[in-house]
């Protein structure tokens, strides 16, 4: 995606160099700025304090954390100990696992002197696969949009409510939920979108805002219980969303307050599409709401809000009582029966196991065995 006109990934590595670059997701849509990560330590803290935040982007950032490990010392006990440690920085995102499982194996079937070459050669196919997975998710979902719009037949704008930010910051490259708002919008669709605002680490009003702003698309920041209401009055046409584990069955879990969307929306017959590649989907788990962890933040994100005061120096603000009790889950789970569909990288379908095994057929087997 373009900032003032030059294209960036949310993450990428350079030739000869041998730190990682990122964009500090913690300073927008106040500042722009690039960061440099040099060593595992880093990488681990820059997912764990949200500079990289987004289940895809998670993972790519994990890979390339494995590329830093190996410069420090390629040995099997450092190599598995750093993805243990990469492991634990954020538990819910299905694609931090499954890309540390992707590099691991193979550096480690690597000699010894070839391991940090290996590791850049696989973080930057994971980084560039997600690219593309993703554009592929917004072609589907343009698709679908298309449908839907000619199905109103009319020359008002096709409203969309998406809710957290899973646009081009989330992933390497276009999003998931936005990709296809993207390409509907450059289709030349009369799109606008809703953007929940998201907190409490305001992801919506922040990121997506600044996403959908920067390609000219229009949007309206709302507050977070502001949707239920919007879809009562017919002002949403199709609800779509991230994921950041999606059980084999089709369960969805997504940034809080995603669940209570869902719920208006099968109550106010809205559509309700998840957009996930399908390093999101967790093929060992059908339950969502028992076999997800669900990641708790600190409690100074709810007690506290971050903005800039108006000479746009950083301002961070209390909101509650001193010693008011807080709690803060970062996720929950959307139950399959409120998914109208899923958009995934192969195509789209609907949120069940069959479907999704229809898609992915090379799971079958893994399943049968699991079952046998
Ligand atoms: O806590 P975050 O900001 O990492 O949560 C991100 C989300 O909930 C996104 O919707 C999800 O990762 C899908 S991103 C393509």
């Amino acid at each position: 995606m373009k900032v003032d006109g030059q294209h960036y990934r949310s993450i990428w590595l350079e030739d000869g160099e041998r730190s990682v670059f990122v964009i500090d997701q913690t300073l927008l849509p106040f500042e722009f700025r690039v960061r440099q990560l040099r060593s595992t330590t880093q990488t681990i803290d820059a997912i764990a304090t949200m500079v990289v935040r987004g289940a895809p982007l998670i993972g790519a950032t994990a890979a390339c954390g494995l590329f830093l490990a190996a410069q420090e010392d390629p040995s099997d006990e450092y190599l598995k100990e750093s993805a243990s440690r990469l492991l634990a920085a954020r538990p819910t995102a299905t694609n931090l696992g499954w890309a540390l499982e992707r590099m691991l194996p193979q550096l480690l079937s690597e000699p010894i002197t070839d391991r940090v070459e290996a590791a850049r050669l696989e973080a930057q196919n994971i980084c560039d696969e997600d690219v593309g997975i993703n554009s592929q998710i917004g072609t589907h979902g343009l698709r679908l949009l298309t449908e839907r719009c000619h199905l109103g037949q009319s020359n008002e704008p096709f409203n969309i409510l998406t809710h957290c930010n899973a646009g081009w910051l989330a992933t390497v490259d276009w999003g998931t939920a936005l990709s296809p708002i993207f390409k509907a919008h450059d289709a030349g669709m009369n799109i606008h979108v809703w953007v929940d605002e998201t907190r409490p680490r305001n992801q919506g009003a922040s990121l997506t805002a600044w996403e959908l702003k920067a390609h000219d698309i229009p949007h309206t920041v709302v507050v977070d219980n502001a949707g239920g209401h919007l879809m009562q009055h017919g002002q949403v046409d199709a609800c779509i969303v991230g994921s950041d584990r999606t059980t084999r069955s089709g369960d969805v879990c997504n940034k809080i307050g995603t669940y209570l969307k869902a719920l208006a929306a099968k109550a106010n017959d809205v559509p309700f599409f998840a957009a996930i590649p399908s390093s999101t989907i967790d093929w060992a788990i059908s339950d969502g709401i028992s076999e997800i962890p669900i990641e708790e933040r600190a409690g100074i994100e709810v007690t506290h809000i971050t903005g800039v005061d108006e000479k746009n120096q950083p301002t961070r603000v209390r909101l509650t009582p001193e010693g008011s009790q807080t709690a803060n889950p970062a996720f929950d789970v959307t139950p399959r029966g409120y998914v109208s569909g899923i958009i995934t990288e192969r195509g789209v379908c609907e949120a069940s196991e069959t479907a999704l095994l229809n898609l992915y057929p090379e799971h079958i087997q893994k399943q049968q065995k699991n079952q046998g």
